[in-house]
């Protein structure tokens, strides 16, 4: 058989010949000499166009091909299956052709819940009685541009009224899901529930870092696993040739390639079949910056499991003209049919038809048919680019580009027989991702999400507020005010820490009386048993408590509290992750008590 060398030496494809490489070839190696004769028989040759000489840059050369290789063996099916389909999309790209032409769009069968009522909690209940077998895969691998802040965005705190950040409050919410679930079967499964952080190069080493310096926010470290996913090649023309990185020639530019790698991920790691084979069900896949999330969670397990969809998107609905994908089924007259998110800019028209609904990129997926699936497909999710060209010849790009996949692509490639729904919650229960900068949220128009820290912060109290008073506390009506220059609804800021209350009965089980929160109001609870009982609060009052005391709250408890003022974003006297909301508390006057011993404790005023 021809070696790779010989051939290699013979090649010329395409006219385009390929000397400087032919005169390196006795530095590589000869897997290397494989991906080199892939690249150029891929049309990749100009990369080497401006190779020296053997003798000079030598070691750069062979760092090319260990990033060659990387690229190659990060991707399924290989970097010359990522042209080939880079190539196939661009050129549908430039054709305009819309990849659902043929579907018939409508409004797919789906659960509506409100909080609270009997449905839901029946849905709860079922939620937290399954959540022992499920697995939780949070996907933090994204940049976060628009968001612009410098750290990663799961060590945002989540709310300033206690500073947990996101990653503390998803990790505190799965051992709460945890515990109550071990509580409800009595003890008949006493699973650790697994957890999967997907990082990027962008953020792998601050999130270990943000699990080690904090001793992984109280979860077992074996509990915690770290899939980093790897950038994909930028492609500089119609052609699909990949982009050099302006700043070292010999490196391909790379960029992400999206959270769809979660699956092919999963899939390499062996993980899923461990999990199937200690009986777990469910995977629960949620995005970095929601601190409502998880008040939505339980509900809608007890969906998945109630129903048995084998997919069950979360949803809420969706406001007209909020620039975000919508859930439509889609059928095809050939038979084919798929309910899935379909992005604003890909189907305008059809989502103002139909697109009532706004996915929450979180999806619950039932293990055994997703394992199936994957064998078949090997976590490959349907790709899309989006290149940026110079003008409407649409022969060149105002800058490179790269293929991206959607985790909540993922339904696309099932069969029709799959049991696709989703979950409708309230948006105020459910849904306020942090992802935009103070000066893009000031932009959105009236009525519609700011989907900014300011508004992130302000949806926890107002939906704790909101849980409050459906379990009967009279609440105050909020006030409004504007922070860097959006103007939001300001409740009393009430907090409390998962395991004090996951679920409604919870919180339910923890007041009693007639209990009151005035409008100007801070209430920050970290313990488990914290009763409620007959209390009128207002000013500010902070509890923490270990597990084994119990503390019963009442009377009349006044004093002059926090007061939330005006900080403005361009401020850099003040740390990023404050000025970012636009406010801060003046802490005046407040109740602190901690309660570190077991016990019964009265605080009554
Ligand atoms: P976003 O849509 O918020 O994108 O991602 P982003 O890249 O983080 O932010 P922008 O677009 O640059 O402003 C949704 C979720 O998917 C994760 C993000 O961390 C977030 O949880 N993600 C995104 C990945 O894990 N990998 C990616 O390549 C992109």
């Amino acid at each position: 058989m021809e070696s790779a060398t010989q051939a290699l030496s013979k090649l010329n494809i395409n006219g385009d010949s390929v000397p400087n490489l032919q005169k390196n070839l006795s530095l590589l190696s000869p897997e290397q000499i494989e991906l080199a004769k892939m690249l150029v028989e891929m049309g990749q040759s100009h990369l080497f166009q401006h190779w020296p000489e053997p003798g000079v840059d030598d070691e750069e050369k062979k760092a090319f091909f260990d990033q060659v290789a990387l690229l190659n063996s990060s991707y399924p099916g290989g970097l010359a299956s990522y042209i080939k389909t880079a190539r196939e999309l661009l050129a549908d790209s430039k054709a305009g052709k819309n990849p659902f032409d043929g579907f018939t769009p409508s409004v797919p069968i789906g659960e509506n819940l409100n909080f609270g009522d009997e449905n839901f909690i029946k849905f709860e209940e079922a939620g937290v009685r399954e959540a022992q077998n499920a697995a939780f895969v949070l996907v933090a691998g994204g940049l976060g541009e628009r968001l612009g802040y410098n750290g990663i965005k799961v060590a945002l705190p989540m709310e300033t009224t206690t500073g947990t950040c996101f990653l503390q409050h998803y990790i505190e919410s799965i051992l709460a899901l945890q515990e109550a679930s071990c509580r409800l079967t009595q003890g008949k499964y006493e699973r650790d529930i697994p957890f999967v952080i997907m990082t990027s190069d962008d953020t792998h080493a601050r999130t270990l870092q943000l699990l080690e310096s904090n001793s992984y926010f109280g979860m077992k470290p074996s509990q915690v696993n770290l899939l980093k996913q790897e950038k994909v090649a930028c492609l500089e023309d119609n052609d699909a040739r990949l982009a050099g990185d302006p700043q070292n020639k010999y490196r391909i530019q790379t960029k992400p390639h999206g959270h769809g790698d979660v699956h092919s991920l999963l899939y390499s790691s062996g993980l899923l079949n461990k999990w199937i084979d200690a009986g777990l069900r469910w995977i629960l896949f949620f995005q970095d910056t929601n601190g409502l999330l998880f008040k939505a969670i339980p509900a809608s397990l007890g969906v998945s499991a109630t129903k048995q969809y084998h997919v069950n998107s979360l949803a809420v609905p969706r406001k007209a003209k909020e620039a975000i994908g919508g859930i439509t089924r889609l059928t095809h007259a050939d038979g084919r049919s798929m309910v899935i998110n379909v992005e604003y800019n890909q189907l305008d028209p059809l989502l103002r038809a139909t697109g009532i609904l706004m996915e929450m990129s979180t999806l619950i997926l039932e293990l055994g048919p997703y394992i199936e699936e994957l064998k078949k497909t090997g976590g490959a999710i349907k790709e899309f680019v989006n290149p940026k060209y110079k003008d409407s010849s649409k022969t060149s790009f105002k800058s490179s580009t790269r293929l991206e996949c959607m985790m909540q692509d993922y339904p696309k490639t099932l069969p029709p027989s799959a049991r696709v729904g989703f979950t409708v919650m309230n948006t105020w229960l459910a849904y306020a991702p942090v992802k935009s900068n103070p000066e893009d949220a000031a932009k959105v128009p009236k009525g519609n999400p700011y989907h900014s820290a300011t508004s992130g912060e302000m949806a926890i109290y107002r939906a704790n507020s909101l849980i409050l008073r459906k379990v009967g506390v009279k609440v105050d009506d909020p006030v409004q005010q504007v922070f860097n220059g959006q103007e939001v609804e300001v409740w009393p800021c009430i907090t409390w820490n998962p395991k004090w209350g996951l679920t409604f009965s919870e919180v339910k089980s923890k007041v009693s009386g007639s209990c009151s929160i005035s409008q100007r109001s801070v209430m920050a609870i970290k313990g488990v048993n914290v009763f409620l009982e007959d209390l009128s609060l207002d000013g500010a009052l902070v509890i923490k408590s270990v597990d084994e005391a119990e503390v019963r709250i009442g009377g009349s408890l006044r004093n002059k509290g926090w007061i939330l003022e005006n900080v403005d974003y361009k401020d850099t006297s003040v740390p990023e992750e404050i000025r970012i909301r636009g406010f801060r508390f003046n802490k005046i006057e407040q109740l602190e008590k901690h309660y570190s011993e077991p016990g019964k404790f009265d605080l009554k005023a």
